[in-house]
């Protein structure tokens, strides 16, 4: 806590300039805050569509998506689209200037067709006079692209772009483990700062951050989210090697700069292994923390940890945002960060320090052998909730009584319930649910009157553990089942049915793909899918059969463990040689059986509105100035029911002129609402949901509002357009 003022009196140092939308999230401190004020709410309701353009790049199983966030400079907009094109139009008319395709660089992109369905959040840019270049990642490179003409910058890392499982201080071998970018990082003067998406599995590369030269390429720094021995708070740690075997801590989510101190504020996800912690003991430091970071140096300034030893999938999903508070008559600059169990966290940007009281409460502890449930949790007694965060059978949905009655049974059957509930084989309620409360849509920000806004998805999911070894056994499916329920059950379910409609059901698995296909899948990955390059040898002929459901071909291992571990591709920590780490089915018992919501059998969430919501936060005084629902499910609007919201994915804008954008609701429309009073005053229909955050600037005396229309999640149709309103 000693380090205050980094560059404060530097003469030339940027301010945040409102006027445009030049980085995600428009501007670098995150705020999604625009000073455009031509649509105000006078003149909202005559917003008409002024271009749109498409890709033709949507897939066709409606699972391809767009959460891009695309960013305009000198006239031009830059984003992607759900193949991971780089996309110039005139942001003015939408007329294309130019469309880099990764996959034209990639030689064995002919090999794998959903190799470019992946997930990017938007570019970054940066100029150093006519050389101006646009950053994206496509799975695990980054790309130098000159934003000029589209072409790759060849000088920049190995011939346009670095390899992000490069570089991670690891000793263990990363060539196979899952390491991509999504959200962008920023870039401080030359340094651009990449977070990464990694895996949730135990076996989750780590997820360093990085600094990385803006003209090379080259590495600047690394700041190690689990520390290496000899660095702070490793002794954290109860094993001293934990930081060879353990990963994930990582920031997929995006960051805020603070340019004018050079600091970068960097939010963390998990420990992987996402709700066993019993091989990951103790607090797992820096996980779940937002960090300061010097912007140039990487050097660690203060963090702060928001969930201990989570259990919960508490990654911090959102970027944090910065600004300026009123609190007891002194002007305090804070970062506030939004979090999926429904709390903002406001620290002092230089100390750290909570400014509303930060109490840590104690909650139950888990019942899984080898689990230390950490004791307490940090529960702010400010700023209020913006979500709901228990539920009682006061609010078991009550649509029609046969649905009352079923849920009510469902509801019971849960056995902890409440914040922090611990994962139990008895069930448990993750509520707000995976995806929040908060998500990485984030939240805007007025700077000006310290209001944060912030759209919350209400919707319970059940968390249930299993052993895994009885699992494999039970099923009599044998080795490939124990393989299953280790990596992929989570998502595709203990009967392999999947879980509606985000993950398919991969029961009759040969009757649509041949073994190779599969292995195809497993390997790179689909869309939402990470890759499972790790599972290899037995183990992966094993869950093949298993997949195939050829049990009587599955190669029969003697050592099923050991190769499971060197799955891994990680060296035993106590030994030199190559021998796999301890085995993960003895080291991780327990599985979860999937991402379960609780719906009812319409597919409404089962408790009572409102589902999704739009919420106003005075951050100088911390009360909720106003809840509304955000989106509607049109057939029960129809029936007399008050808006329910739904289920949302993708932030806010707020604008001088007093609007508040987002689209993110499963009902496929743009709104507009008054940001003073939550009165929604505009909305229009989107070809398919807008699960995105949309931007806005000014050019050629016209504020344009866009927003990527991709769909594709939770049952909405897959899209490839841009639509951009604007006054006629
Ligand atoms: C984090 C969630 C997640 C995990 C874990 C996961 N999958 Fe998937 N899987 C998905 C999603 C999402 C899709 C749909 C991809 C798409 O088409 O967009 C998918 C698709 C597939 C498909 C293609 C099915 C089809 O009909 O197109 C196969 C095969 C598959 N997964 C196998 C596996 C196997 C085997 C594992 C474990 C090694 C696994 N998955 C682990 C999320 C997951």
């Amino acid at each position: 806590m000693i380090l205050l003022c980094i560059g404060c009196n530097a003469p030339d140092t940027p301010v945040e300039d409102y006027s445009g939308w030049s980085a995600y999230a428009g501007t670098k401190d995150g705020n999604r805050y625009s000073s455009g004020e031509q649509v105000n709410a006078a003149n909202v309701a005559g917003l008409k569509l002024a271009w749109s353009w498409s890709s033709g790049d949507k897939d066709t199983g409606n699972r391809s998506q767009n959460q891009c966030n695309p960013v305009m400079i000198d006239g031009w907009l830059y984003g992607t689209t759900p193949k991971l094109k780089l996309f110039a139009l005139d942001a003015s008319t939408g007329k294309e200037q130019w469309l880099f395709d990764p996959a034209t660089e990639d030689s064995t992109a002919k090999k794998d067709p959903y190799a470019y369905f992946k997930v990017s959040r938007g570019v970054m840019y940066w100029a150093d006079g006519a050389d101006k270049r646009i950053f994206y990642s496509v799975g695990s490179k980054t790309w130098c692209i000159d934003a000029r003409n589209g072409h790759p910058v060849r000088s920049f890392g190995d011939n346009g772009a670095i390899d992000l499982k490069q570089g991670l201080d690891s000793e263990a071998d990363l060539s196979d483990a899952f390491i991509v970018g999504t959200t962008p990082g920023v870039i401080y003067k030359d340094v651009m700062i990449l977070g990464t998406r990694v895996g949730e599995s135990p076996d989750a590369a780590p997820g360093h951050i990085r600094g990385y030269d803006v003209r090379t390429g080259k590495r600047k720094w690394i700041f190690h989210t689990i520390p290496h021995p000899g660095e702070k708070n490793y002794g954290t740690w109860p094993d001293s090697n934990a930081w060879k075997y353990t990963g994930g801590a990582n920031s997929w989510a995006g960051m805020a700069l603070d340019q004018k101190r050079g600091i970068v504020y960097v939010p963390t996800g998990s420990i992987g292994g996402d709700f066993y912690g019993g091989f990951r003991k103790g607090q797992n430091l820096y996980s779940n923390s937002l960090l300061a970071l010097d912007a140039e140096t990487g050097k660690y300034i203060w963090h702060y940890q928001m969930v201990h030893h989570d259990l919960w999938d508490r990654d911090l999903a959102a970027n944090p945002n910065l600004l300026t508070i009123t609190h007891n008559g002194k002007q305090i600059d804070v970062v506030a960060q939004v979090t999926k169990h429904g709390y903002v966290f406001v620290l002092d940007r230089e100390t750290g320090n909570p400014v509303f009281p930060v109490e840590e409460k104690p909650f139950p502890v888990s019942d899984l052998a080898g689990e230390e449930t950490w004791p307490t949790q940090p529960i702010p007694s400010l700023p209020e909730p913006f979500a709901r965060n228990t539920i009682t059978a006061e609010d078991i949905t009550d649509r029609t009584p046969e649905v009352h009655t079923d849920m009510l049974g469902k509801f019971n059957r849960v056995k902890h319930n409440g914040m922090f509930a611990p994962p139990s084989k008895e069930s448990s309620w993750i509520f707000p649910g995976y995806d929040g409360g908060g998500e990485w849509g984030g939240a805007a920000v007025d700077p000006k009157t310290g209001i944060l806004y912030v759209n919350s998805s209400e919707m319970p999911w059940v968390l249930t553990m299993i052993d895994v070894k009885e699992a494999g056994s039970r099923s009599q499916k044998g080795l490939g089942a124990t393989v299953y329920t280790q990596y992929c059950i989570s998502c595709h379910g203990p009967d392999r049915e999947g879980n509606g409609s985000s993950y398919p059901s991969l029961v009759d698995l040969s009757k649509k793909f041949t073994a190779e296909q599969v292995a195809k899948v497993i390997e790179n990955g689909k869309n939402m899918m990470p890759s499972f390059k790790q599972i290899t040898g037995d183990n992966k002929r094993n869950l093949l059969a298993y997949l195939m459901d050829e049990p009587g071909k599955e190669p029969v291992s003697n050592s099923p463990a050991s190769a499971t571990a060197a799955q891994r591709g990680r060296k035993n920590p106590d030994s030199s040689d190559a021998a796999p780490v301890a085995a993960l089915p003895n080291a991780v018992p327990y599985a979860m059986t999937g991402y379960n919501r609780f719906v009812d059998r319409d597919g409404y969430p089962g408790i009572k509105p409102p589902w999704g919501t739009l919420n106003a936060i005075d951050l100088n005084t911390g009360k909720l100035l106003w809840k509304v629902p955000l989106g509607e499910y049109p057939e029960l609007t129809r029936l007399g029911i008050p808006l329910t919201g739904t289920e949302n994915y993708g932030g806010p804008l707020v604008t001088k002129g007093g609007l508040v954008f987002i689209a993110a609701s499963k009902d496929a429309k743009l709104h507009a609402f008054d940001k003073t009073t939550g009165k929604l005053l505009w909305q229009a229909p989107l070809p398919v949901p807008g699960y995105a955050t949309p931007a806005t600037y000014t050019l050629n005396g016209r504020q344009f509002i866009v927003i990527a229309c991709g769909g594709g999640k939770i049952g909405s149709r897959s899209g490839d357009t841009y639509m951009a309103f604007a006054l006629p």
